[in-house]
């Protein structure tokens, strides 16, 4: 018989063992530490002797629960959860780095990573040289004998551009380097960045894995002495994730298969929505046609996202006024929730970068994310159809 199950049968059917209450679904085990049953149990448990529960900063049944998912999801060999996404990309790069280290890194990353990279790893002596998502061919040049890292999110946040993983797993082989891909828009439901050639993914809980806007929380999956680093790295300086958001989360895995088809069943819509608008200049989502790596999309992506970005007519102005119209969809900082939330980047999350280097990653004035929600998809687009014909 094939024991190897599918990604849903996984994601619900990976459970910690009972406890002696036979409960069904897996209970919450909020505590700090764990007890020994005598000295020579806990000398042998901190020996590492014994695989056992010692301190809920190391590990915890609900965070294990939910990194065994992530694991077997991504078809990584080990992993490691965390407080939030940015704890765990910040403490990959401490695990891994040392001074003098380089990173070769896209351009198009989330925000607060860029500003780790520009405003703290620089502090330890660790540089970044930076590609533009369009000329990967550029990316060779850019290797030094000190870089230690290829980094890179795909799609992109928020200009949803995609990188090609096969190229950079390649890239990263050719030269001994190590690949680690934030794949927080894609969740391992719709790419598996280890089956290209990544060492380590890295994810934001917060955004898909959640799904519904509760609890923050990251993870890193991987090759199992890379783990190894970051958890030492961790263990010690902290960042882990609290039992109670890993309960949540390890929860809301057993429905992500389902929320995310629906997701991207919706963002297409809106998209094909969007592309028929007179007052929409461009639409980018990765299963568009249009899209300028569509190729690249379908080969490794299973559904497009639920991630929309479109150029709105009329720049910064029209961008704020088109957000100020919509009657329904939120104005809010997170994305992958079941709300439809929308954000106009170069008023908000970027208005402190010049237009040149907003350009530089993708982000013009007009440009309009949407992380399209779980709401019925006439609702949705009737918002956008409305504020689309008030905002002029
Ligand atoms: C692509 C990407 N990576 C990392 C993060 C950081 O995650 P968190 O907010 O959980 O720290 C975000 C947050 O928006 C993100 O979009």
């Amino acid at each position: 018989m094939n024991t190897k199950k599918h990604f849903e049968t996984e994601a619900i059917r990976n459970q910690m063992e009972r406890s002696q209450f036979s409960e069904h679904s897996t209970p919450l085990y909020l505590t700090s530490s764990f007890v020994f049953d005598d000295a020579e149990d806990m000398r042998a448990s901190f020996a590492e002797e014994k695989q056992k529960n010692l301190y809920s900063r190391f590990t915890n049944p609900n965070t294990t629960e939910f990194i065994d998912k992530i694991v077997a999801m991504e078809g990584a060999e080990s992993g490691y959860a965390f407080a939030t996404g940015m704890a765990a990309i910040f403490s990959t790069f401490g695990a891994l780095l040392s001074s003098g280290d380089h990173i070769v890194s896209c351009s198009s990353v989330f925000g607060s990573t860029h500003a780790l990279f520009t405003n703290y790893l620089l502090k330890w002596n660790i540089e970044t040289s930076y590609f533009n998502v369009n000329q990967p061919d550029k990316i060779e040049k850019l290797i030094r004998p000190s870089t230690k890292i290829l980094y890179a999110e795909t799609p992109t946040n928020p200009a949803v551009d995609v990188l090609d993983l096969e190229l950079l797993g390649n890239i990263a082989k050719k030269h001994g380097i190590l690949l680690i891909i934030d794949n927080c828009f894609a969740t391992p439901y719709l790419i598996n960045p280890i089956k290209y050639g990544a060492d380590i993914v890295v994810h934001s809980a917060t955004k898909l894995i959640d799904g519904q806007g509760r609890v923050l929380g990251g993870i890193a999956v991987g090759k199992k002495e890379l783990i190894q680093e970051i958890y030492l790295f961790s263990r010690n300086t902290g960042p882990s994730m609290s039992p109670f958001n890993a309960w949540i989360l390890s929860k809301s895995l057993e429905t992500l298969a389902v929320r995310v088809d629906k997701h991207c069943e919706n963002a297409l819509k809106v998209a094909e929505f969007l592309e028929n608008q007179q007052k929409v200049k461009k639409v980018k989502y990765p299963f568009l046609k249009s899209h300028p790596q569509y190729k690249v999309a379908k080969r490794q992506m299973k559904l497009g996202g639920n991630v929309v970005a479109f150029e709105i007519d009329g720049g910064i102005e029209a961008g704020r006024k088109f957000l100020n119209n919509l009657q329904m969809c939120s104005l809010s900082a997170n994305l992958g929730d079941t709300r439809t939330i929308v954000t106009h980047p170069a008023s908000t999350t970027h208005n402190k970068l010049s237009k040149s280097d907003r350009l530089e990653v993708s982000i013009t004035d007009g440009l309009v994310r949407v992380s399209v929600g779980l709401e019925h998809i006439d609702d949705i687009v009737n918002d956008l159809n409305f504020a689309l014909n008030t905002y002029i």
